[in-house]
Formats: structure tokens, sequence, C-alpha cells
């Protein structure tokens, strides 16, 4: 089968940590064709989506001393060809956040993919329909308590009632924008002028919960279904967990509640395309529902010595529809 995976530039890509190029490498494992490319290299012609295409080969990455190791040269890529995307079989949309106007664009170019015949996961639709932190508001029964709003007396109010809080700017990543807050900080009214861009944009404002020292466990969902998963524990002074920002990254089972927050998000992922999904959990907590880009599994393939990516594609070969897609 041939894979796409439109992605950042491959020379910005770690190969020990970014779950991009665990797909791909598990996909020419698997023994199929993998293809790359970027969002800007997207377009439409006669109502079909095409892309210039690069071949990539891939020297996988070796454990070593608990490690990811990769070779310098990890990548080898053949010229570019402009195909129509429905020649591949599944397209991973793959580009990391800021979802901003380019990539709704490119969104919408995805939209004139046949799902008949090529699976673009995940899907264009839900890529826009869901913020990656507005998504989890609709599963009021698993969140914290939670606000959203641009309004510096709604936001007080909320903070003196919860007491300490987190607020989130909504198109944030890997910690991004993330502040503790509360009512007594004498930066408050400039934190919050700061965080809304002066009252001009909402931000998610977040009761703290204190069990985010133990950790932020990223959770990974194949079609809604949990297949693995992972610890951010904080280091240093930092509240935060995120990897990007020197979290901690420790192996994590999958609890009874957090198959039951997952029972309570799955249906909206299948409804919207969300097939390969990373929630994240703290305290028992659902926060956010990473759509874009996902990460995780290099970490819970060394951790738990699985091979997550390999049952991804697996899973995708295995569709009714694959079989007869492109020639
Ligand atoms: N409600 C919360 N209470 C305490 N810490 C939080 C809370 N929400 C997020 N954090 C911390 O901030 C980090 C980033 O938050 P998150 O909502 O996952 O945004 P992103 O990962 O997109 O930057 C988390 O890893 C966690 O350590
Ligand atoms: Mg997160």
């Amino acid at each position: 089968m041939r894979f796409a995976f439109i992605i950042d530039p491959i020379q910005k890509l770690d190969p020990g940590h970014d779950t991009s190029v665990a797909l791909m490498e598990a996909a020419q494992t698997l023994g199929h064709d993998v293809w790359i490319t970027e969002a800007d290299q997207l377009s439409v012609a006669s109502g079909k989506a095409y892309a210039e295409l690069r071949q990539v080969e891939l020297t996988p990455v070796k454990l070593v001393d608990g490690r990811w190791v990769a070779e310098l040269a990890w990548y080898q890529l053949s010229d570019r060809h402009l195909l129509c995307l429905e020649e591949m079989d599944a397209v991973f949309m793959r580009t990391d956040p800021p979802v901003n106007v380019p990539y709704l664009y490119a969104t919408y170019i995805l939209d004139y993919v046949d799902p008949a015949r090529t699976l673009v996961l995940n899907s264009p639709q839900g890529l826009r329909a869901a913020n990656e932190k507005m998504y989890a508001l609709q599963f009021k029964d698993v969140i914290p308590e939670t606000i959203v709003s641009q309004d510096k007396k709604v936001i007080r109010q909320f903070v003196e009632r919860v007491g300490a809080a987190v607020i989130k700017p909504l198109g944030g990543k890997g910690g991004e924008g993330i502040l503790f807050i509360e009512p007594g900080d004498r930066n408050f009214n400039s934190l919050i002028e700061i965080s809304t861009l002066q009252n001009k944009s909402p931000i998610m404002v977040q009761e703290f919960l204190p069990a985010a020292k133990e950790g932020d466990k990223r959770i990974i969902l194949l079609n809604g279904e949990p297949v693995g998963a992972v610890n951010r524990i904080p280091t240093g002074s930092e509240f935060r967990g995120n990897m990007a920002v020197g979290g901690r990254v420790a192996a994590a089972e999958i609890t009874e509640r957090d198959r039951y927050i997952c029972s309570q998000v799955a249906p909206a992922l299948k409804r919207d395309g969300l097939f390969f999904v990373g929630i994240d959990v703290i305290g028992g907590y659902l926060t956010e529902v990473n759509v874009t880009s996902p990460t995780g599994i290099r970490e819970i393939d060394r951790l738990n010595t699985v091979r997550l990516g390999e049952q991804v594609i697996q899973w995708v070969t295995q569709l009714p529809h694959q079989s007869s897609a492109a020639s």
C-alpha cells in the first residue's frame, strides 16, 4: 500500500521522539511505500487533491541503553512527483499547530480526497471541528472546572471561586503560554491582558489540579480505543509536564478511570473521523484532546516494549475500503 504523510519539514523532525517518524517507519517495516509532503505543497485541480510528494526511505532508529538512537542520515528522499492523493491508500495529516488560516486551507484541500478511495487521518472535517483545548468541554463530567472567556471580570470571578487556576491559550501546544494564576497574583490583570491579547481573544481558564505534579498522562486512542499511555512528570521548579519543556517520561497504566474517560470521548471521535488522537489526563480528569499531531508513540514503545506505530498502520490496512483503494 501507499501511505502519504503531510508533515513539517522532515529535517526538523526528531526521529527518536516524533510520532510521525514512528508511523512512517512502521509503514515501511510492514512493507508499504511511504511518501511525504508538506501542507504548502497541496493543491486542487479538476476537483481532486494533489500533492508534491517525495518517497522516503528511513533507516529505523535503534534502542541503545534505553534511548532511541538514529543515524545522522536517517532518511533518503526521491525526486518530487506531483500525484493525486487518491493514488495513496491513506494520508496522515500530521502538521504541528498552530492551526492558522493556511492550516485550515490545507484541510479544505483534503476535502477533495474521496474517502471511499483514500483514508485521510485525521479527517479534515474533524480537524476543523476540534480545537484541541475546546473539544474537551463537551465531556462535562470528566473535565476539571473550566471556562473560556476574554472578559477580565468573568475570569477574575472564576479564579476567585476555584482558588488557583491555569490559563491556556486556545491554540497552544507543548506547554506554550500555559500560566499558573491565583487571585492574589500581583500580575493578575496583566497576565489576563497579555493572554487575551488585550481582551480581544478568548482563553481557557481551568481549575488548577494539584495532581499535575504526579504527572500529565498521555493516552493514545486508535479509533476511540486506548492503545497506550505514558506519564509526563514536571521536573525542577516547572509545573508543566510537557516533554517540550523538560517533563520526565515514565511508564503508565491505562486505568479503569482512563477507560471510562475514553468511553465518554470515543463516540465523538468516531463521529468526527478523529482516528488517531492523544488525550491528556491529569488526576483522573480530561484536560486536552490532541488531534493535529499527537505524540507519545516513541516513548510508549520504549517504556512498554510495544510497537504502537505498527498497530496503527495495521488498523489502517485492515479497513474494508483500503483493499479496493488506489491502484
Ligand atoms: N488544570 C491543570 N492543573 C494543573 N496543571 C495543568 C492543568 N492543565 C494543564 N496543566 C499543565 O500544563 C501542561 C500543558 O497543558 P495542556 O492543557 O496539556 O496544553 P498543551 O500540552 O497543549 O500545552 C500539562 O502538561 C500540565 O502539566
Ligand atoms: Mg498537552
